[in-house]
């Protein structure tokens, strides 16, 4: 597939990876492809420069936001919560239209310190706001509830553990959980919990997730749910 991966963070830059080796076209979305290949300070959390990332995965190409969108099959949306509407214009509704996006962000607030809140929450979601604003676009939201390591790498814990599909159009979900099944994710730990408005109940799951990786001390782990046999 031709897949556009819209962020140059450590998840854009973990997924684009993933997919590259699973066979897949993957273009990569920027506000300014020339600034993002120059910045000098390297990833708070992979500890490399985004140039370095790129030298070493020179097959992901680097555009803007309007020019990557144009020829995806599939858009995933990687970017800062607070920014993914502003980046979702960049990008241009007329070019998305009628294509399907899997949304991975969260909407995390870290304008008063750690531990982050939520800048929407309760009765709506950042899934709901992304769905409202672009309704020609097919939103999945997904893998948003845990490290994007484990997102790419499921099999890299022991045992089940679980991923959450939200979203209004089945046929998106069903492209989405095929590309879950492809990285790794087996077909039992999917968990479909209905329409876009579930989205409020995986983006609220990430002040417990947050607290467990100040407790644990680490982010390798992800939830899992015990069912009676
Ligand atoms: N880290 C994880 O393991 C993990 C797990 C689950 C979900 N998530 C979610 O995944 C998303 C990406 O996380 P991340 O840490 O990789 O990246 P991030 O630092 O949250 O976001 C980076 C991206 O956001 C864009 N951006 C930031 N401010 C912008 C603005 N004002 N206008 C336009 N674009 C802007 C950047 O554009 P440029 O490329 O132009 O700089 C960049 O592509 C977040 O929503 C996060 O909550 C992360």
């Amino acid at each position: 597939m031709n897949i556009t991966v819209l962020g140059t963070g450590m998840v854009g830059q973990t997924v684009s990876k993933r997919l590259v080796e699973l066979g897949h076209k993957v273009t990569m979305g920027t506000r300014n492809p020339d600034t993002t290949l120059s910045r000098t300070e390297p990833d708070r959390m992979t500890g490399i420069t985004f140039s370095d990332w790129h030298k070493a995965n020179p097959q992901v190409c680097l555009v803007t936001f309007s020019e990557s969108v144009k020829g995806a099959d599939l858009i995933i949306n990687a970017t800062s919560g607070f920014a993914s509407l502003e980046v979702l214009e960049l990008a241009g509704e007329a070019a998305m239209d009628g294509k399907v996006l899997l949304d991975i962000s969260n909407p995390l607030d870290f304008s008063k310190g750690l531990p982050p809140s939520l800048f929407v929450c309760n009765t709506d979601s950042l899934g709901e706001q992304i769905q409202n604003r672009f309704p020609g676009l097919k939103v999945v939201k997904s893998l948003n509830t845990m490290n994007v390591y484990i997102q790419m790498n499921p099999g890299s814990l022991p045992g089940d553990h679980n991923v959450f599909v939200s979203g209004n159009d089945l046929e998106a979900k069903a492209m989405v959980k095929e590309l879950l099944i492809s990285i790794g994710w087996r077909e039992q730990t999917i968990i479909d919990l209905g329409d876009i408005t579930s989205a409020r109940g995986t983006e609220m799951l990430l002040p417990i997730w947050v607290r467990l990786w100040s407790t644990l001390g680490d982010i390798n782990f992800n939830f899992h749910i015990q069912r009676a046999k």
